[in-house]
């Protein structure tokens, strides 16, 4: 990983210290171990936590597809070739802030969930073929390796925020599925660099959207709207 990535790691570990010191557990951050009984994290420090993820997941997002572009796609045309279909469309996401503001607190919460599990899947095939790309620099595949995680850290912290918020209701177990593998892996070099783009044009979308639903619903729930 570059420096630049360390030093932001560096900082999200700083704000995360008192867990630190109270779990001394710095695998499972932001989340407490299963069992520490004096872990209850409050809902409010849940979101902050969150919020704190999903832009740093939003950011890394956005250098991986700028490298990539930088590296890969420059004088393609990729850009207008770029249609907006991505294997979450199907999920209807709000477009932009009024819209979320129209949904109700439950849905958007199984929607941010929907969408982080969707990306598993596809984060996860992402890094490999990210590996076998030629002459990648090590800057796309450190981002790739740390999206990847970060991206199930988040789907964790979630999971707690939802079980805080709704206890006792199952939660959704909706994704999409992703089925873009073969076109990573396609042997002509144009349309495999064009799929890797769309994917990452993606990924850096739905980053945003996530992060701007994380920081709504912080809002609402933890203070009640006024902010
Ligand atoms: C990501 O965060 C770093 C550190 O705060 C910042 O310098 C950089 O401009 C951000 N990148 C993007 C694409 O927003």
């Amino acid at each position: 990983m570059d420096s630049k990535g360390w030093s932001l790691k560096g900082s999200l570990l700083l704000l995360l210290l008192p867990d630190l010191l109270l779990c001394k557990s710095v695998a499972s951050l932001p989340i407490c171990p299963r069992g520490a009984a004096n872990c209850q994290v409050s809902l409010r420090d849940l979101f902050e936590r969150a919020v704190i993820l999903s832009h740093y997941i939003h950011n890394l997002s956005s250098e991986m597809f700028n490298e990539f572009d930088k590296r890969y796609a420059q004088g393609r045309g990729f850009i207008t070739k770029a249609i907006n279909s991505c294997h979450t469309s199907s999920l209807s996401t709000p477009e932009d802030k009024e819209q979320a503001q129209q949904i109700h607190h439950e849905d958007l919460l199984n929607l941010i969930l929907s969408v982080l599990r969707s990306w598993n899947d596809p984060l996860y095939h992402l890094v490999t073929e990210v590996r076998g790309l030629q002459e990648a620099p090590d800057a796309l595949l450190s981002r790739a390796i740390e999206i990847e995680e970060q991206n199930r850290r988040l789907l964790e912290g979630m999971e707690k925020i939802v079980g805080q918020v709704h206890p006792g209701v199952r939660e959704n177990e909706v994704y999409s599925v992703w089925s873009g593998l073969p076109s990573l892996q396609v042997a002509d070099e144009d349309t495999r660099l064009f799929a890797f783009y769309n994917l990452l044009h993606c990924l850096r979308r739905d980053s945003h959207k996530i992060d701007n639903y994380l920081k709504l619903l912080k809002c609402r729930i933890v203070y009640d709207s006024n902010c």
